[in-house]
């Protein structure tokens, strides 16, 4: 039974999702700080099995960026993406009855553009915006 549910994720289960998607992992200390300073996040659960994964961080009322959305790949094109997309937008519409001007932000990873697109955003170029930028 996939059950989507909006508790702090633990280390080793972030760990395990990101390993999972090809992204590697990182020393535990970090993860647990990045956990501590999340906003706002979503697990999916495969009955105790941790399947799925989304985060919010920011400042609640003028900027939100959306991390670390993660199925792992047995249970992707079942819906899970768009589960914890859904969940964490009805977060960001509760924000925004406090700010109706938050703007949400968030970087596709390359080839999932079309995924994020479905939830109505719009890369930067065509909103007359600059493009986006990262400093690794
Ligand atoms: C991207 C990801 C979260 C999607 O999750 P998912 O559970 O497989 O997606 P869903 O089943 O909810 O798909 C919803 C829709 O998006 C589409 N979609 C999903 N991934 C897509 C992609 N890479 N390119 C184009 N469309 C995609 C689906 O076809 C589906 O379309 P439909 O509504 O027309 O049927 C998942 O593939 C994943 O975790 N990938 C690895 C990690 C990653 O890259 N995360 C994104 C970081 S920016």
């Amino acid at each position: 039974m996939i059950r989507v549910v909006d508790s702090k994720i633990s280390v080793d289960d972030f760990n395990y999702l990101t390993d999972k998607v090809g992204w590697g992992t990182r020393d535990a200390n970090i993860i647990e700080e990045a956990l501590n300073n999340t906003l706002y996040s979503v697990s999916v659960y495969d009955n105790d099995k941790i399947v799925g994964y989304g985060r919010l961080i920011g400042d609640k009322t003028i900027f939100i960026y959306i991390q670390d959305i993660m199925v792992v790949p047995e249970y992707q094109g079942q819906r899970i993406g768009t589960q914890i997309m859904n969940a964490l937008l009805r977060k960001i519409d509760e924000y925004k009855k406090i700010n109706p001007n938050i703007r949400t932000y968030l970087g596709a990873s390359k080839g999932k553009e079309k995924f994020y697109e479905k939830f109505g955003f719009k890369t930067r170029a065509n909103v007359d915006l600059g493009e986006g930028m990262v400093l690794f």
